[in-house]
């Protein structure tokens, strides 16, 4: 059997661990198995590239952060334009996929991957999803990989945050990740104990939020802080799509929403205000031991499909069972906070402020 393996997407820690896994156990307990390691995501495939992962190759790489693979995005609406040859990206990787002798693709990846995955099943192709992303915005899972090592980066950099924040009296605004679902700065911002978490799911009002940081520091605090999810926008640009909301934000001379917030408070409060993006360290570097064990489970079950014969899924947590999601039932679907989210009403009893 030759099964061949890619991460794509966005990158985050656990990737190689998931490879580890899968390829171990496939290795281990199929009979004749190929893993083929298939460059940069969808891109080495549309490209028809790969070679051979062998036991060594899977050797020591547990703890490593990025991918041994590489990766790249293939945005999904792109995947079915036919280009100058004639030919759409989508057909390519099907050619591909049967010129390799393929007999199954596992796609490791964040919201696009898996529908580019979907793509690729509706073509005859047997696919095998394994959900990653620091976001943990992917549907019918409860949690993905790499989010808890995230979590733990901007927690330890809030922490920090705060101590330079309480000895010169700031406020500070620390912007995460997480465009269209706000899990990163919900989770790292309670474990950190910011005083405010702003979310994409929870379009702000600027003046309640000044309101609230006048109130804390009239009551003695020296600092305020804020996790940013990178989605996070204000009411007035609610139902404004990414590319608008930029627009707007241009028109207005500033970038982001950090960016807006700092002079705003300080204007309005009177207040220093200062902003911390985080970026991409939260993206790099060693799995923390959570994802360690959580790739191992994903990959050793992502095998087990394989071994099953059972295809047009990807791996899913859903309490401590590891499930199979059908790819059509997940594809183009996103996990957000809702209000009712035990961890909102958790961080609202604890008089964080949210919106
Ligand atoms: O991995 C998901 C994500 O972290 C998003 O939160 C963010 O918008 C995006 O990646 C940015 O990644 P890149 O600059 O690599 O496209």
């Amino acid at each position: 059997m030759r099964i061949g393996i890619l991460t794509s997407g966005g990158d985050c820690s656990g990737l190689n661990a998931v490879i580890r896994a899968a390829g171990i156990s496939l290795y281990n307990n199929l009979k004749g198995v190929q893993l083929v390691g298939i460059p940069e995501g969808y891109g080495g495939l549309i490209r028809g590239e790969g070679s051979i992962l062998g036991r060594d190759d899977l050797a020591g790489i547990l703890d490593k952060g990025g991918t041994i693979l590489g990766t790249s995005r293939q945005p999904f609406k792109q995947m079915e334009v036919v280009g100058d040859d004639g030919e759409s990206k989508l057909a390519k990787m099907v050619r591909n996929y049967r010129a390799m002798g393929l007999d199954c693709l596992i796609c490791i990846g964040g919201a696009g991957t898996h529908k580019n995955a979907a793509l690729l099943k509706r073509e005859g192709c047997n696919v095998v999803g394994v959900p990653k992303t620091i976001d943990n915005d992917i549907y019918g899972t409860d949690v993905t990989f790499g989010f808890q090592s995230a979590v733990e980066v901007a927690t330890e950099s809030i922490d920090r945050i705060r101590t330079t924040a309480e000895s010169h009296s700031r406020v500070m605004l620390v912007a995460t990740m997480g465009n269209k679902a706000g899990w990163l700065a919900l989770h790292s911002g309670i474990a950190a104990g910011a005083n405010a978490i702003l979310i994409p799911e929870m379009p702000l009002h600027e003046d309640r939020l000044c309101k609230f940081i006048s109130e804390r520091k009239a009551l003695g605090a020296r600092s305020v802080i804020i996790a940013v999810a990178e989605g996070a926008h204000l009411r007035s640009e609610a139902g404004l799509k990414k590319k608008q909301r930029s627009f707007v934000r241009t028109e207005r001379g500033e970038t982001t929403i950090t960016n807006h917030l700092a002079e705003y408070i300080e204007e309005k409060t009177g207040y220093a205000t200062r902003t911390s993006v985080l970026g991409y360290i939260q993206r790099g570097g060693a799995p923390c031991a959570y994802d360690r064990l959580l790739c191992t489970r994903l990959g050793e079950a992502a095998a087990d499909f394989i071994a099953e014969g059972r295809f047009g899924v990807t791996v899913a947590v859903k309490g401590n069972r590891l499930v199979a999601n059908e790819l059509e039932d997940i594809a183009g679907k996103y996990k957000h906070v809702t209000r009712g989210d035990r961890m909102i009403k958790c961080a609202k009893e604890l008089g964080i402020f949210l919106e």
